[in-house]
């Protein structure tokens, strides 16, 4: 079995980790099988690929559809306008894209993001079977509805990331589809409650946390939607008392205009507070588990609801006290008070008042971390992910 993975960020956020989650997890079935991956932006993304025996195509988009996209909002005149702008530049790369793949003879190739969904739909080589893993919302982006909607019977099948997505795709493609929930997970040999810690407040440019202070992060890459706002407004009402100490963990991830939160503005918030000593902003964080061990309680704050929340999952197996937004996807995974502390998306001060029990109550914080490991060992190790697409794929491979 030959697949080809195509990628447009070259970047790693939630749904590149879960594509290289799932090669790893192929690599380890199914040893034998050739798997590509064609990747259309330079980042850590290709290295990693290959680290796991994935042979990596580059094929770097123009720049200005890299920039394009509809995740900021903006009027669909606007986007097609931009659209249209970039079509030449556009189509010499379409023609690239499938020349690469007549070459690479794959019995299925599998895209992981809108652009490359609607890209894989033009180019997928007579024979290859085309299936849509789809990690975000497509309804509430009207250019990307319309375009999926259009493509879908290009498609054979759709990988949706929770049964909320799920539900969502069927809305915007109707029955022809075939949709899979396949749940992500991630690799408990790497997320777990002991080994190395970043150093946290020297990233953050702050001194030491004194003994006793509680580290607080929402881990999250800058989407606009991943509440960082709704995070530092929480810990500005929490009393100033309070053995705390915030930080904003993560960095950008997409070269989309428009469709991520500034630092310099997350900045000027934590500053308008008087929080400089206690809210810190770290950047990009490479290991994401050395993050979340070097944190007590890990904060999930998305304002939108969040298709699955891998960043949840991960916190699980590293044994945190999470804190979530219950919306959407996320709303699948946790289950308030027994193995995190739900919240509903935006709300500042049932954000605070999680925050304020969890920093008040170390055996809660211990309760909710061993069930949420417990949860994380059962449900979200990636040994799974190949036993439930390779299937999918086999089944396609031979016409099914
Ligand atoms: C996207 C979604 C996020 C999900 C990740 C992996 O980043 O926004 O909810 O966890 O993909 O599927």
């Amino acid at each position: 079995m030959r697949v080809a993975f195509l990628s447009a960020s070259g970047r790693i956020g939630g749904a590149e980790r879960a594509l290289l989650d799932l090669m790893a997890s192929l690599r380890a079935a199914e040893p034998r099988w050739q798997l590509h991956l064609v990747v259309l932006a330079a980042g850590p993304l290709a290295d990693r690929a290959r680290e796991l025996g994935v042979t990596v195509h580059p094929l770097p988009l123009p720049a200005a559809l890299e920039r394009t996209g509809d995740a900021g909002g903006g009027s669909r005149v606007a986007l097609l306008a931009k659209l249209l702008a970039t079509a030449p530049a556009g189509a010499g790369w379409l023609r690239r894209l499938r020349t690469l793949l007549r070459q690479i003879e794959p019995a299925v190739v599998h895209t992981n993001g809108f652009k490359v969904h609607a890209a894989g739909a033009l180019v997928v080589p007579p024979g290859a079977r085309l299936v849509w893993h789809v990690h975000d919302f497509t309804g509430a982006r009207l250019l990307m509805a319309g375009v999926l909607r259009h493509w879908a019977p290009r498609a054979s099948a759709a990988i949706a990331v929770s049964h909320t997505v799920a539900r969502d795709l069927r809305r915007v493609c109707g029955p022809g589809l075939p949709i899979h929930v396949v749940y992500n997970a991630v690799d408990l040999a790497r997320f777990t409650p002991e080994g190395p810690r970043a150093e946290l407040a020297p990233l953050a440019g702050m001194p030491p946390e004194p003994d006793g202070v509680v580290r607080v992060g929402l881990v999250a890459t800058m989407g606009l939607w991943k509440g960082h706002r709704v995070f530092i407004e929480a810990i500005s009402r929490l009393p100033a008392h309070l053995p705390l100490r915030a930080y904003v963990v993560g960095g950008s991830i997409y070269a989309t205009t428009g469709s991520e939160v500034d630092a310099d503005e997350l900045r000027r918030l934590i500053a308008w507070h008087g929080l400089e000593g206690r809210v810190g902003i770290t950047g990009f964080v490479d290991q994401p588990a050395h993050a979340m061990r070097a944190l007590d309680v890990v904060v999930h704050a998305s304002t939108r609801p969040e298709p699955f929340g891998l960043v949840i999952a991960e916190a699980m197996a590293c044994g945190r006290a999470v804190v979530a937004t219950a919306a959407g996807g996320a709303a699948e995974i946790v289950r308030d008070g027994v193995d995190a502390l739900a919240v509903p998306p935006g709300d500042v001060d049932a954000l605070a008042a999680a925050i304020l029990r969890l920093v008040e109550n170390p055996e809660l914080r211990a309760r909710l971390g061993a069930a949420g490991q417990a949860v994380a060992a059962e449900r979200f190790d990636r040994a799974r992910l190949a036993a439930e697409v390779a299937p999918i794929y086999r089944a396609l491979a031979k016409g099914g």
